[in-house]
């Protein structure tokens, strides 16, 4: 039992360890790659991330040449840690196949719902589906996958930076989507930081918590 909680009270520092690691890079070593492994395991934890309705509403495309992530750089206001990176994940967010019609939807909702239980909540889904801006709600499941993916990598030494700033039409262009298809949710820059990381600044949790 002693041994038990030494390795809670072990996996919470750690845990903490990587949150307060893990911070925002600009600038990347441009000669230093990921090993394949490692992204892999980055990627996977966007994978096995929560998502409304279990849809998993996003696509990860993965951009490593320099000629690319160049490209990229420039849909994104010139930002040289996209150009830098030794990868840019591009976070696609699934548009289209959020209509309770597509097939996509009937794959995955009948793997939580099988059975009798499906028709209850497609039509459940349909009612949502028609009250969402579903844009805005695609975006927000594929944020949630972007921050496992930037803890994973904080935690095997990787580090990364969320890049919010990019002009949607030119993302779209470079990737070649077709219009209806995704949304661009975010761009994630990862590879070897060459800066130092900055005082994490952030508020109190007695300014954030109401225990009620
Ligand atoms: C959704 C999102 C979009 C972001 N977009 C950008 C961006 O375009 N460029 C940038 O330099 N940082 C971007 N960031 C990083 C934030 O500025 C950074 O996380 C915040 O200032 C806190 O700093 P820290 O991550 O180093 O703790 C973004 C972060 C998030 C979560």
């Amino acid at each position: 039992m002693y041994r038990y909680y030494a390795m809670l009270f072990e996996m919470k520092a750690q845990l903490l360890d990587i949150f307060r690691r893990r911070h925002a890079c600009h600038r990347f070593d441009p000669g230093r790659d990921i090993p394949r492994d490692d992204l892999e395991f980055i990627l996977e934890a966007g994978r096995l991330s929560p998502s409304s309705f279990g849809l998993e509403q996003w696509k990860f495309i993965v951009l490593t040449s320099p000629q690319d992530k160049l490209a990229l750089q420039a849909a994104c206001f010139q930002q040289p840690q996209v150009g830098t990176a030794s990868c840019d994940v591009v976070i696609l967010a699934k548009l289209a196949d959020m209509h309770p019609d597509s097939p996509y939807v009937q794959r995955l909702l009948i793997r939580e719902y099988p059975g009798e239980q499906l028709a209850g909540a497609l039509a459940n889904y349909r009612g949502f589906h028609a009250a969402t801006d579903v844009a805005a709600w695609s975006v927000t499941q594929c944020h949630i996958a972007a921050a496992n993916m930037m803890t994973a990598a904080a935690g095997i030494g990787i580090d990364s930076c969320a890049i919010g700033g990019f002009k949607a039409d030119e993302v779209a262009r470079l990737l070649d989507l077709e219009p209806g298809r995704y949304a661009v949710a975010l761009v994630l820059a990862l590879g070897y930081c060459t800066e130092a990381a900055g005082e994490k600044l952030r508020l109190p949790l007695s300014e954030l918590v109401e225990y009620r």
